[in-house]
């Protein structure tokens, strides 16, 4: 299609003004999203609250309410509303790279990291987190292991296409923030150059 054509013309040209995290729930985008945006002086958002605030309720309830395809409808507008801004860094939700328009949005003018970890490292943190299972409606199981599994296997070519993948079960939050930064500082000097 020539409009996309045009969109990567473009972003050949450009540099990156934003950076989206995304990947499975768990991998650490909540939590690296603020060290990564102060060290950019770049705002940090986060998906799933600018979600509530549009529903006004909360993720569980939009889930009661109208399903999933009530609440990817929303994120789907946040996406876009999220795409036009500048220098900003955003914890998606873990779903959010399901929409192909979702992730042309994200690549548009932002460099996609994708957040991963070993699956019972992730069921591990989500424990951890104190957040009940049910504030993630789709892990809600008997067994929430398995659906992690299953769940992140399905998704795993989307996540793939990210411009960087960092493993984290083994670094540390300081330790991912700065190995995401080499990375965005690379490719955004390759951009400067002409040669991303
Ligand atoms: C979802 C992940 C959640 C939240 C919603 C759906 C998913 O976000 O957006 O429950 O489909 O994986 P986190 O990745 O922050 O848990």
């Amino acid at each position: 299609m020539v409009e996309e054509e045009a969109d990567e013309v473009v972003n050949d040209a450009m540099t990156y003004d934003q950076i989206w995290l995304i990947g499975f729930s768990g991998t650490g985008k909540s939590r690296l999203v603020r060290p990564i945006a102060t060290a950019l002086d770049w705002q940090a958002l986060d998906m799933d609250t600018l979600i509530e605030e549009d529903a006004g309720e909360n993720v569980r309830a939009i889930f009661r309410r109208g399903g999933e395809d009530a609440f990817r409808a929303i994120e789907t507008k946040i996406v876009e509303r999220v795409a036009e801004m500048k220098d900003v860094v955003i914890a998606t939700g873990g779903g959010s790279v399901l929409a192909e328009s979702n992730r042309e949005a994200m690549k548009r003018r932002g460099f996609v990291v994708c957040l991963d970890a070993r699956e019972e490292t992730i069921a591990l943190r989500i424990q951890q987190s104190g957040a009940h299972i049910s504030d993630r409606p789709l892990l809600e199981s008997d067994d929430p292991l398995a659906k992690i599994i299953a769940l992140k296997a399905e998704r795993q070519p989307l996540y793939a296409q990210a411009d960087f993948i960092l493993q984290t079960d083994d670094l540390t939050p300081h330790q991912c923030t700065h190995q995401i930064l080499l990375a965005f500082r690379e490719r955004q000097q390759q951009a400067v150059a002409g040669g991303a």
